[in-house]
């Protein structure tokens, strides 16, 4: 539309016939309103953090620390194994099995010698673009943002609210301090490791803290001296390397290894030759960002808006302990609570209960198990969902979700120097188990998700919905099937790198 204006000047000052024709023929190839996708600009360098190209060497340093084990207390799991270049920069199950499993993917287990404490609470989101500029926040609730009010000196609001240290150069980065302190994700448990013990006491940032024990390690690991030395020239000697230094070199290789931008999409973006696109994709297209609505949410080129909404989603797994509701823990005896409230859990605001980040749909259709808990299984499931998000919740079908066998799990026992980690009593296995389908299964819980649905319905033909398909299979990059050759062949700690 605002191409359009000065085009129509020019004819202005031309015959009278010419604008009265040139006019006719627009009418009548264009008689729709303005095309939204008119207005959204292809992505270029400057888009993304760096102009798309920080040092090689940081990138490089990146690449190992994103793989290397080094980085868990218990020297047992990596980025990769959650994000794997093999898995769509994620790993293929609805809920991930943390440090403690062993194996990639669907193939990754927890046997009697790689026990776990349960599933990690929500679905591992791919990684796609995420060094994009426009990124607001980080995790499926937000919880990472930029402190707009300048009041902690990190520049970030996080979890770690003050101990986090200053000096990151992205929000991305910032993300990049957190997977580390997760007990379940990569630092292991209270009593195993000098990580999991300062995590414990809530020891985060400053001399002996966490970051700061992570950083050791990697001080005393003559390669990666090099390596920082290399990437920063700041670096005189081994012990000026900190874990920000990590964090900003992992943050740069992700923004380049998951940079997805030559979709056939974008294509058409630099192009605007509808011919670059299937038919069924350009219809679909046209309903994604037009009749459909799905851009009131999935705006612009990355199809998010980076707001939060609350669309009834299914939850699944052990959830994040939010609420007052003790219908589990009365039924079982495992002192557990399975909600998972979202946006509200971070603002304590109301209206956010059940609110998630409007996801990017940049390479979706590699990326699934789908919605915040890994829900869905199919592409057209979870687009089916939004057509009627109460009853698709109602009819939900968790035999569907990508629950790898945990085999054996431990449970905390005793306390303080008592602490243990046993492996739960067989016969109350089941029992554990049914925290899985918990919060479907009951229905004041799925009520209050059902409650909060702001997503109206609408009804499109299945002609249509295979279209919004064919679009979504548009914004697959096909570089991004392919990302093997990211994955060193060794990294500076020894450890291996297989899983
Ligand atoms: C045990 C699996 C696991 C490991 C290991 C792991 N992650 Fe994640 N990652 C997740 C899950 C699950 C989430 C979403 C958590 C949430 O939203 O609460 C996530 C979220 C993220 C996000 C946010 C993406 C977005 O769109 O907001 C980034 C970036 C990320 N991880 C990078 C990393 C890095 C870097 C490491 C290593 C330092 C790492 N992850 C280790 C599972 C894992
Ligand atoms: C009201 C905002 C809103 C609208 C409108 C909307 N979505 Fe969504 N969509 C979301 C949110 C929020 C999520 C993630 C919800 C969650 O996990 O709890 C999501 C998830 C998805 C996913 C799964 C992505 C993933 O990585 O798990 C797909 C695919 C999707 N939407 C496609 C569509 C399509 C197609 C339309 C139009 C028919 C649409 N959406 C309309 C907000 C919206």
């Amino acid at each position: 539309m605002d191409d359009s204006k000065p085009t129509r000047l020019r004819w202005m000052t031309g015959t009278a016939l010419a604008v009265v024709a040139a006019v006719a023929v627009v009418a009548v190839a264009r008689p729709q309103a303005p095309d939204p996708v008119a207005e959204i600009e292809p992505l270029t360098d400057g888009d993304f953090l760096d102009d798309g190209a920080p040092a090689p060497e940081i990138v490089e340093l990146g690449r190992v620390l994103f793989f290397d084990k080094i980085l868990s207390g218990n020297r047992n799991i990596s980025c990769a194994t959650c994000h794997h270049p093999s898995l769509a920069s994620a790993d293929a199950v609805s809920l991930s099995l943390g440090e403690g499993a062993t194996g990639l993917g669907t193939d990754r287990a927890a046997g009697p010698d790689q026990p776990v404490l349960g599933r990690i609470p929500r679905n591992s989101p791919a990684l796609f673009n995420v060094g994009a500029r426009e990124y607001v926040t980080m995790f499926h609730d937000g919880r990472v943002e930029p402190d707009t009010v300048g009041s902690l000196g990190s520049g970030f609001w996080t979890p770690a609210r003050e101990q986090l240290p200053p000096g990151l150069d992205s929000l991305l980065a910032a993300q990049a301090m957190f997977p580390v302190l997760s007990e379940e994700e990569m630092a292991g448990h209270e009593g195993e490791n000098e990580i999991a013990d300062a995590v414990a006491t809530n020891r985060l940032g400053g001399p002996g803290g966490a970051w700061d024990l992570l950083a050791a390690r990697l001080r005393a690991t003559p390669d990666y001296v090099a390596l920082f030395q290399e990437a920063f020239p700041e670096i005189d000697q081994a012990d000026e390397i900190t874990f920000v230094h990590a964090a900003n070199a992992i943050a740069a290789f992700e923004a380049t290894a998951f940079r997805a931008d030559d979709s056939p999409f974008d294509v058409y973006l630099r192009e605007r030759d509808p011919t670059v696109l299937l038919a069924s994709a350009q219809r679909g297209m046209d309903l994604f960002y037009g009749e459909a609505g799905c851009a009131a949410c999935h705006a612009g080129a990355l199809q998010t808006d980076h707001g939060f909404h609350a669309i009834a989603m299914p939850q699944i797994g052990p959830g994040r302990g939010h609420g007052r509701d003790d219908s589990y823990w009365r039924a079982t005896g495992f002192h557990a609570r399975l909600e998972d409230f979202g946006r509200y859990a971070v603002t304590f605001d109301p209206a956010d209960l059940y609110r998630f980040r409007t996801p990017s749909l940049r390479n979706v259709a590699l990326t699934g198990p789908w919605g915040h808990a890994g829900a869905y299984a199919t592409l057209e499931g979870v687009v089916r969902h939004h057509l009627d998000p109460v009853a698709a919740l109602e009819a939900y079908d968790i035999d569907q979700a990508l629950l790898s066998p945990a085999a054996t799990v431990i449970e905390p026992t005793g306390q303080g120097s008592e602490l243990r980690f046993d492996p739960v009593n067989p016969a109350r296995r089941a029992d554990h188990a049914l925290r899985d389908g918990w919060v479907q299964q009951t229905d004041a819980l799925r009520g209050s998700i059902a409650d909060a649905n702001e997503l109206p319905s609408r009804t499109l033909s299945d002609g249509e919905i295979d279209d919004l398909l064919a679009f979504l299979h548009a914004l697959t990059d096909p570089t991004s099937r392919e990302l093997d050759h990211l994955v060193p062949t060794a990294v500076p700690s020894g450890l291996p790198v297989a899983d």
